[in-house]
């Protein structure tokens, strides 16, 4: 393995590339078919390998797992499926020592109905925690207190016969939503947050952050006129009373003064909203999240002028200083190579590493894993669970990591939780190693050249092209540029320069074959081919040439 690869100097988390672990799905040491803490150790130098500088982890808490750690029943204990306290604090300590960093995924909107602090509100109408959680009496037809929906199906509200009220749940009746106006509940939020951060970890994930804040008055949601049948079926209601109110702003400045009492933490929230939206989530003055995840290119037609399109919608919504970020993949939805196809996740990749932000990178895309179908019986997702067959089910893209040919695929020595692909004898992380022209291969060599180059980093985006298959843009810092030429299309494709303007050389190019090839006056690309180029001093690449 060449040095270049290896560490670099500590930085914060948010210039680093950012690596997803979904924990059930890495590793498994014990034999019981899931991925735990130990194995996520084991696998550590393959991370450093692939040189990414953070990891985040989904919710390694105490959990019955209705929501497979999403619903946690002790926020400051291990789940034992994947280990103890102190298996967690071997890893963390062996992730700072390689010069990696660890984020949590913090779960403040709802907890699980096993939870000690819902078993006590629910216990009486009387007790001091009841109005930790959202309880009301039933509708006026004896039905729930209004029409909100639950986003995995089915009413927001579950009738309590011991106490005669209905709770709410954002997600399954498993997870009770708490009641962030409660002052009580932000402080045991908080005090779980410090007993982490004291602990050292780096930042946390928090889930679902937009639903904390829920109406006052618990009005009814209004029709959404533009449901489409395939839509999830709570997008029958526009979310105007129990998501996205604008208290929520205040809740996260609150998470974020708890990060900033420790050094050099990161904050990054998870919602789902366009981007005039989403900028509010950086919060006035830069008070709140570090980011909020930016999902678009989870959903963009994979064309040159629609992500094009993205990107200067994006660059324009950010509040000033706000720093951006984009995101390939994760455990909710469609694996990249199951949405673009097998040759076009590598120009994905190309683009996921040269956007401005940090990048994050769902675990397994590095190899292109596939999006898995799930045979009925094998179905865990309670989401596929409650609405079965119309394709919103997230195991898919959980399935185990496929590390190598042998019958588990080196995840484990049973069968996993969730089945393997069936191409695990041919995509795996051995074979690749031991291919130059893999797609693993190139996204180490995307990552050491962003670790490598300031205008990767830091540099601004300029457009240059977007048009048929063709997406070129430029990063530019005043040391260095860097053009990025991508073929969106299966057709070989190519851009003329007028004489003089261009001229460079080739540092990565998607299939490896083509790096340090000079270029001058046009680029001419294969079929799906990517290229990222060093430009020249003298280079004059025009600001959108078509
Ligand atoms: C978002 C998480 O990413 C998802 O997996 C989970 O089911 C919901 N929030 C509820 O916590």
């Amino acid at each position: 393995m060449s040095r270049v690869y290896l560490r670099r100097a500590r930085r914060p988390c948010k210039t680093t590339t950012i690596y997803q672990i979904y924990p059930r799905s890495f590793q498994d040491s014990n034999g019981d078919g899931i991925g735990d803490l130990h194995g996520i150790l084991r696998r550590l130098d393959y991370l450093v390998e692939l040189g990414i500088g953070t990891i985040w982890l989904s919710p390694i808490f105490r959990s019955p797992m209705a929501d497979f750690g999403y619903d946690v029943s002790d926020h400051t204990d291990i789940e034992p499926l994947f280990g103890t306290l102190g298996d967690f604090d071997e890893l963390l300590h062996a992730v700072h020592r390689r010069g990696l960093k660890l984020l949590l995924d913090l779960v403040p909107n709802h907890t699980s109905d096993l939870h000690p602090w819902f078993l006590e509100s629910r216990s009486s109408r009387h007790n001091p925690k009841r109005d930790w959680y959202l309880w009301r009496d039933p509708g006026p037809n004896g039905g729930p207190p209004n029409n909100w929906l639950s986003e995995f199906g089915g009413s927001a509200w579950t009738f309590d016969r011991r106490t005669g009220q209905h709770y709410g749940h954002a997600f399954l009746a498993q997870q009770p939503d708490l009641n962030w106006r409660n002052a009580q509940v932000r402080g045991a939020v908080h005090d779980v947050m410090r007993f982490w951060l004291a602990r050292g970890v780096d930042g946390f994930r928090v889930d679902a952050v937009g639903h904390l804040v829920k109406d006052e008055q618990f009005r009814d949601n209004p029709v959404n006129p533009e449901f489409r049948q395939h839509d999830p079926p709570s997008k029958r209601l526009l979310r105007l009373y129990n998501a996205d109110l604008p208290q929520v702003h205040e809740m996260i400045a609150g998470l974020r003064s708890v990060v900033d009492e420790f050094p050099s933490r990161l904050l990054i929230g998870e919602v789902y909203l366009p981007f005039d939206r989403l900028s509010a989530y950086y919060g006035s003055e830069l008070s709140g999240a570090h980011f909020p995840f930016n999902f678009a290119l989870l959903s963009t037609a994979w064309n040159a002028r629609a992500i094009a399109g993205l990107v200067d919608e994006y660059e324009a919504a950010l509040p000033p200083g706000g720093w951006p970020n984009w995101v390939l993949g994760n455990h909710d939805k469609p694996r990249i190579a199951g949405r673009v196809g097998i040759d076009q996740a590598r120009v994905a990749a190309m683009l996921l590493l040269t956007l401005r932000g940090t990048p994050t990178l769902y675990y397994g895309d590095e190899i292109a894993m596939p999006q898995v179908a799930i045979p009925a019986e094998r179905v865990q997702d309670p989401f596929e669970k409650n609405v079965p067959g119309r394709g919103h089910g997230r195991d898919g893209a959980r399935t185990p990591m496929q590390w190598n040919a042998t019958p588990h695929a080196g995840f484990s020595e049973v069968e996993p939780w969730l089945p393997l692909a069936d191409d695990f004898h041919s995509v795996n992380v051995a074979n690749q190693r031991d291919d130059a022209t893999s797609i693993y291969h190139l996204y180490r060599r995307l990552i050491a050249t962003r670790e490598a180059r300031l205008s990767l980093q830091v540099g601004a985006y300029q457009p240059v092209v977007a048009g048929g298959d063709l997406l070129l843009f430029v990063r530019a810092h005043p040391r260095e540029r860097t053009l990025i030429a991508l073929n969106l299309g299966e057709e070989a494709a190519a851009v003329e320069f007028r004489a003089g303007r261009l001229a460079g050389r080739v540092l990565v190019s998607a299939l490896g074959d083509r790096d340090g090839e000079a270029v001058d006056h046009s680029i001419d690309l294969r079929g799906n081919e990517g290229l990222l180029i060093e430009l020249s001093a003298e280079a004059d690449v025009p600001a959108s040439v078509l």
